[in-house]
C-alpha cells in the first residue's frame, strides 16, 4: 500500500471531528495499512486517520515494538499525570513538554470487527491519548500550559513548513525532509 502525505498543521482536516467506523471491510484494512505504513516512513510513534486526509475514527502506534490499531477508542483516563516532551507528525520539528493521564484503558476494535481492549500506560498511555485527541480534532499544542503553547505558537509561525497547509489548496501535503521529530512524533 502506498505511502501517504501527511497533513501539516493548518490543514482544516486535523482541526475536524472524524466519523465513527461503520464498515469493517477490506476499505478499512487498507487505510490501517496505509497508516502504518506512512507512520514507519515518517518515523512515527503514532498516526492517526486525519493526518493523512482521512476523517475516520482510527489510528496507529507503534511503541516498545508493539504494533496496533483502533477503531471507535473510547479511553479511561487515570487521575495521576505524567509530563514528558512530545510532538506530532503534523508539527515537523517541534515537541514541547505535554501533561498526560499516566494510564489509560482505551476500547474500541480492530480491524476485523472484533471488540478490543488496550491498557497502557507512560509512553503508550500518552500516544492513545494524543491519537484519540487528532480523532476529535485536538492537537497537542492544545494539551500545553498556556506559556507553552504561546511558545509553541511562536516557533509554529517562524518555521518552515508554517503556511504550506494553507497555500496547498486541495493538494496532497507533502512533508519536509529530513524529518526531524525529536522526541516522539505521533
Ligand atoms: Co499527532
Amino acid at each position: 500500500m502506498p505511502i501517504q502525505p501527511i497533513r501539516l498543521f493548518g490543514d482544516p482536516v486535523l482541526l475536524t471531528p472524524s466519523n465513527e467506523v461503520v464498515d469493517f471491510d477490506k476499505e478499512l484494512r487498507v487505510l490501517v495499512a496505509d497508516l502504518i505504513e506512512t507512520m514507519h516512513d515518517a518515523p512515527g510513534a503514532g498516526l492517526a486517520a486525519p493526518q493523512i486526509g482521512v476523517p475516520l475514527r482510527v489510528f496507529v502506534w507503534d511503541i516498545d515494538d508493539a504494533l496496533g490499531h483502533l477503531i471507535n477508542p473510547t479511553l479511561d483516563l487515570s487521575d495521576d499525570m505524567q509530563e514528558g516532551e512530545e510532538g506530532c507528525l503534523s508539527f515537523p520539528d517541534l515537541s514541547y513538554s505535554t501533561p498526560r493521564s499516566m494510564r489509560v484503558v482505551a476500547k474500541g476494535w480492530n480491524m476485523f470487527g472484533e471488540p478490543v481492549n488496550i491498557e497502557g500506560s507512560e509512553l503508550l498511555a500518552r500516544a492513545l491519548q494524543h491519537e484519540t485527541d487528532h480523532l476529535n480534532g485536538v492537537l497537542f499544542i492544545d494539551r500545553l500550559s498556556p506559556e507553552n503553547r504561546k511558545l509553541a505558537m511562536k516557533e509554529i509561525r517562524q518555521s518552515q513548513w508554517f503556511g504550506l497547509a494553507q497555500d496547498s489548496g486541495t493538494e496532497p501535503i507533502v512533508k519536509l525532509s529530513p524529518h526531524n521529530t525529536f522526541g516522539i512524533g505521533l
